[in-house]
Order: C-alpha cells, then structure tokens, then sequence
C-alpha cells in the first residue's frame, strides 16, 4: 500500500500500536545473544525492548521518516531502510519479529513476503509476527467506504487482513510450521478524545480520505462520528474504541 508515514505523529499519537507489540515479545523463544530483526520497525521503541531482553538487534523500514526518527531516538542501534519483501541480511536471522507490519503489503505480495522472510532465517529460526486479521477495523472502514460513496468516490481497501487458516497455509507453503496462532478481538481505546476517531482515519486511511477536498473529508468525518457513536464511543471513558482484529503467530523455518 501506498502510505505515508509521519513519524513525530505516530509516536505521540498512537503509542498503543507498539505498546500492544510488547505482550507479543514473549513468543520470542531464543537464548540471550541470538540476532533479532525487527521488519517494520517503525520508530524503534519495539527494537530497543528486544534489545533490552538481551538480543542482538537491527531494524528495517520502508520508511525513511521512519528510520531517520529510530535513529534519532535510538543512536546506539542499528536501523536500515529496506523492503519487507526484497531484503536481504548479511547474517541470517534468529528470529524475525514484525509487528503492525504485514497488513499493509498487498496481499499479491504476501507469497514472495513469506518466502523472503524464510531466506533471511536461519533453519530452525522464528518468525513471531502480530497484525491485522480478518474483520480488522471492520466497522471503521466499512462507514468510510459508506461516506466516500456518498460522495461519489468508490472506497479501496488495500489492506491485506487474512483468516488465520489462510495465512497459516501461506506460511507453510513457503517452508513455515506454524507453532502457535491466534485471531482475537481487541477493541483498543484511542487518544485524543472527541478528536479520536478522526485522528485514527487520518493516520491510518488518510490515503483514501485525501481522495476527497478538504470540506468534503470534513463532511466524511463527521458523518462517521454520527453513526458510529452508538458502536464504538466509550462515555464513561470519554474515547473512541476502534474495533481491532490481530493475527498474532509463531512460526519455525523448517529444514
Ligand atoms: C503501524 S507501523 C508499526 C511500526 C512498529 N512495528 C510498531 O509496532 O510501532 C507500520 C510500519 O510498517 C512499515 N512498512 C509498511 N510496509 C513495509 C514494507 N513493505 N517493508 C518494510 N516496512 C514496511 C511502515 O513504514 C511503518 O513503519
């Protein structure tokens, strides 16, 4: 997919992404010292938690705004720009662990994904990897698919959100056994109050809602936030709920 990253507004903003990513580093099963790669690394706070549980640590991103910020904030690690699809590492991986990543590769890429990530493990390396599933956000996209419509715009879901069985299969076609897997529902709370929900379709589907003028995506806004209200606002907490679906796996590169 074609998105544009901001990173000073991803890590003040959505700091529940990588937070939700920590309860995946347990899968991790790897003595102190293996090398572990973080693909879509984003900002780097995930690749300085593994690197605070003893590993050996280097993150990729597509992103150059991404990486520049992972950098900054992190001088003692190593971050590279590179492609999930097409890296490829001087030493293979122990364990390559992505988070939030994989639903935003087309899902025509997601077999030459799966075979990139098997070449850059060692045999009998890990893959521990948690994105959106099947019905991700589901609720979301769907009123701004409805919104964009009446505008006479048609809605493009670019997203790759798979079913459980579906990607496990793919994994496995590409050398994989997958050890471990879960889809589950995880309604997440947003930042930024009232603001919430608007700020989450900005960052996260601001692609497809620039495909509208400025007074236009107003108008889309706020007729989301008027029927999603009964669904997916929280009053007691005072903040939007996105209705979050993650796949969440542990694979081993067999041979
Ligand atoms: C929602 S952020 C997650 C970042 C980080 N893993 C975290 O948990 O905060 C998604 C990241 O995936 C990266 N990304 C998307 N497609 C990619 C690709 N084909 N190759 C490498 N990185 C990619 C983006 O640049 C972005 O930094």
């Amino acid at each position: 997919m074609n998105q544009k990253w901001q990173a000073e507004e991803y890590t003040k903003g959505f700091s529940f992404v990588y937070q939700y990513g920590e309860n995946i580093l347990s899968l991790i099963d790897l003595p102190k010292g293996s090398f572990c790669l973080d693909l879509g690394c984003g900002n780097g706070a995930l690749t300085r938690r593994l690197q605070e549980q003893g590993y050996r640590v280097l993150g990729l991103d597509a992103s150059g705004e991404m990486v520049s910020k992972a950098a900054a904030d992190y001088p003692d690690l190593t971050f590279r720009q590179a492609d999930a699809r097409t890296f490829l590492l001087e030493e293979a991986a122990d364990c390559i662990f992505s988070n939030a990543v994989f639903h935003w590769i087309d899902e025509a890429d997601q077999p030459a994904l799966a075979q990139n990530l098997y070449r850059n493990l060692r045999p009998g390396g890990q893959l521990v990897c948690e994105f959106g599933g099947k019905g991700n956000t589901g609720a979301i996209l769907a009123e701004l698919g409805r919104q964009l419509a009446g505008q006479g715009m048609e809605y493009r879901h670019g997203f790759y959100f798979p079913s459980l069985g579906h990607h496990a299969a793919l994994l496995e076609e590409a050398g994989f056994s997958v050890r471990q897997a879960w889809l589950f529902r995880r309604p997440t709370p947003l930042a930024g109050g009232e603001e919430g929900l608007r700020n989450w379709v900005r960052m996260f589907a601001g692609e497809q809602l620039g495909r509208l003028e400025p007074a236009r995506q107003e108008q889309a806004l706020a007729g989301m936030e008027a029927v999603l209200r009964p669904y997916l606002w929280d009053p007691e907490k005072s903040c939007w709920v996105a209705d979050y679906v993650r796949l969440r796996l542990q694979a081993v590169r067999e041979d």
